[in-house]
């Protein structure tokens, strides 16, 4: 497969807002959603709740993510590893 370039969580942390691109990450995988924000089924508020730290937290509350149609969009946006 193609070769990302690798991200610590503290970079990954400093993209929480849309000012500075809204980063997440997934596994060990790091993801730009900022294009996807407005998108968002569940609305920009929640999506915007786990800006710059890890998806897993929300989405063991939020457990409708865990479907393979949602973790094609979100392999879209990758852009790193950790
Ligand atoms: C629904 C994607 C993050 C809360 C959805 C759906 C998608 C999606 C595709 C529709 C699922 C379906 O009905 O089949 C994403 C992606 C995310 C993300 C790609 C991150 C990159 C979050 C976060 C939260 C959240 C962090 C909560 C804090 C919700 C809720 C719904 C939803 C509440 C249900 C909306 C409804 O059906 O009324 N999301 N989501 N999402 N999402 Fe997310």
């Amino acid at each position: 497969g193609p070769l990302f370039p690798t991200f610590t969580r503290q970079e990954v942390a400093c993209h929480h807002s849309e000012a500075n691109r809204v980063w997440v990450t997934y596994g060990s995988d790091v993801f730009d959603i900022t294009d996807f924000i407005e998108q968002h089924p569940g609305g920009k508020s929640k999506i915007l709740l786990a800006a710059g730290g890890a998806l897993e937290p929300f989405w063991a509350l939020y457990a409708m993510h865990n479907q393979e149609h949602v973790l094609e969009i979100l392999r879209g946006f990758k852009v790193g590893e950790l």
